[in-house]
């Protein structure tokens, strides 16, 4: 078989669409693995958010071009948001790449793969351990692996239309457009049926979700996919402050399937600077709204996004974003220094100097992650159930996942192979540690379903056996 290798950047956007390609190389006949070295086909799929987005991307463009060299049969394939924005500079300036699909050429990209095919021997030997490669995407800033089909990230909107002053997004995906609710319910079904144990309906702003035919709006959406036979778990990325409603709330609060979490980027806590951001809503807006959710949902973690040193961030701004974190204790926050990005309004104002931003990011980081290690320390002597990701970056004899909140566990795997992870992927972690990043501890038991009954983690005496000698 001829292998594909698909890595992804970006966001929740990019993710949906590796899957798509992931599906559409695995309908051609290609096994998705997640060693470049071996693969036919390298795909790169891009962000361009900020600049370091950017610059990655080249860079490891850069790095594949060698694969390149070395088997001049290897085809090399850039697409994403970065290769709708520079689609002509990456066709000058690198010749070497077979192909730059934009974010609405994925169906191009998809067929590409067909053509290519046949002109690929069957050379890979597959292993059992690759069969378990699943023709799925994964997960931030990674490679498809065996657990990526655990999770599916489903589209239910294109593009955005806000335009807000410092963002590349609505030029490089395209205005607003909402999918059919009976194409979204489709696509969950058939992940469902592949195994999907947590389904993330995703969009720029998912809860201004407008059903094209009916007007439903994105509770009664959240409602029709909850009813779905055998869902396990749901979640959502991201909502915008604007559109989130008293009705919304109440959704939250009345199903049974969600997972507690809820991400809503707030940006900054200075109206002068909301406003100049175009972001519609003010602080004490934003306050209302949180009111609204925390009503229903008092023990679900609230999660944000946070820009610093936007061009014409006074001290006193800053400070009122510091104190409105510090009132929020959010349970994890995404901070960013303002990244001019070209065409946008906002890159052609005065700019803060990156001295100021960088050491603004920090301060805001020290007081964020005071919040973030309170909300890890509630965990400290629970379990907690959590979804398999698979081994864990810094040492493969541990396992990390990810629990219904989004706190990233670790724990030893034991002798947990993966097949049976993937029959019983829910991990019940007893949390014996805290950090800024996670929660560490011991897998007590694993589960089919959420809430599924658990099965005890084997038990193995060595202790006992060193003990009675
Ligand atoms: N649609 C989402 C966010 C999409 S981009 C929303 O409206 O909340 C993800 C995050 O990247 C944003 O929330 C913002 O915090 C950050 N971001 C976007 N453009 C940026 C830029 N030019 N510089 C720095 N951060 C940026
Ligand atoms: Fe960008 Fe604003 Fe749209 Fe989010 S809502 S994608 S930040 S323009
Ligand atoms: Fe990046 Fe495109 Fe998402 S620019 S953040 S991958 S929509």
């Amino acid at each position: 078989m001829a292998s594909i290798y698909i890595e992804t950047f970006g966001c929740q956007m990019n993710e949906a669409d590796s899957q798509y390609i992931a599906d559409r190389a695995a309908a051609a006949g290609y096994a998705v693995t997640a060693h470049a070295a071996e693969a036919r086909v390298v795909v790169l799929n891009t962000c361009t958010v900020r600049e370091n987005a950017e610059r990655r991307a080249y860079g490891r463009m850069a790095h594949f071009r060698a694969l390149k060299a070395a088997d001049p049969d290897v085809k090399l394939v850039v697409c994403g948001c970065l290769a709708e924005q520079d689609r002509e500079r990456m066709q000058q300036t690198a010749p070497y790449l077979d192909g730059v699909f934009g974010t609405s050429d994925l169906t191009r990209l998809g067929d590409a793969l067909e053509a290519w095919r046949p002109g690929f021997r069957d050379d890979l030997d597959l292993t059992e351990e690759r069969l378990l490669v699943r023709p799925l995407g994964g997960q931030g800033d990674c490679v498809a692996d065996a657990f990526a089909h655990l999770r599916a990230y489903v589209n239910v909107q294109r593009g955005c239309s806000y335009y807000c002053t410092y963002c590349i997004v609505p030029y490089v995906r395209g205005r607003f457009d909402n999918r059919p609710s009976a194409d979204i319910l489709g696509e969950i079904e058939r992940a469902l049926s592949r195994g999907a144990r947590e389904i993330t309906l995703v969009g720029q702003t998912v809860n201004a979700y407008k059903e094209p035919a009916t007007g439903a709006d994105f509770a009664d959406l959240l409602a029709a996919v909850a009813a779905l036979p055998g869902l396990d778990r749901l979640t959502f990325l991201t909502s915008h402050p604007k559109d989130f409603t008293p009705k919304l709330a109440r959704a939250f609060g009345s199903l049974p399937h969600l997972q507690p979490r809820f991400h809503l980027p707030v940006q900054c806590g200075s109206d002068a600077i909301l406003r100049r951001m175009n972001r519609k809503y003010s602080v004490a807006q934003y306050r209302e709204k949180i009111a609204l959710f925390r009503e229903q949902c008092a023990e679900w973690a609230l999660t944000t996004d946070l820009i610093v040193a936007f061009p014409g961030e006074t001290d006193d701004d800053f400070g009122a974003t510091l104190a409105l974190c510090e009132e929020m204790a959010f349970a994890q926050a995404f901070m960013f220094v303002y990244s001019p990005r070209r065409g946008t309004p906002a890159a052609r104002w005065e700019q803060i100097p990156p001295v100021v931003g960088n050491a603004r990011l920090r301060e805001l980081a020290a007081t964020v992650d005071h919040g973030v290690r309170a909300w890890h320390e509630r965990k400290r002597g629970r379990v907690a159930r959590a979804l398999v990701q698979g081994p864990s970056r810094k040492d493969p004899l541990k396992l990390a996942a990810k629990t219904a909140d989004n706190v990233t566990v670790v724990a030893p795997r034991g002798d947990l192979g993966d097949a049976a992870l993937i029959e019983r992927p829910w991990l019940d972690v007893r949390i014996d540690d805290t950090h800024t990043w996670g929660c560490t501890g011991e897998i007590v038991a694993t589960a089919a379903r959420f809430d599924a009954p658990a099965v005890p983690a084997q038990y193995r005496p060595t202790i006992d056996l060193i003990a009675s000698r």
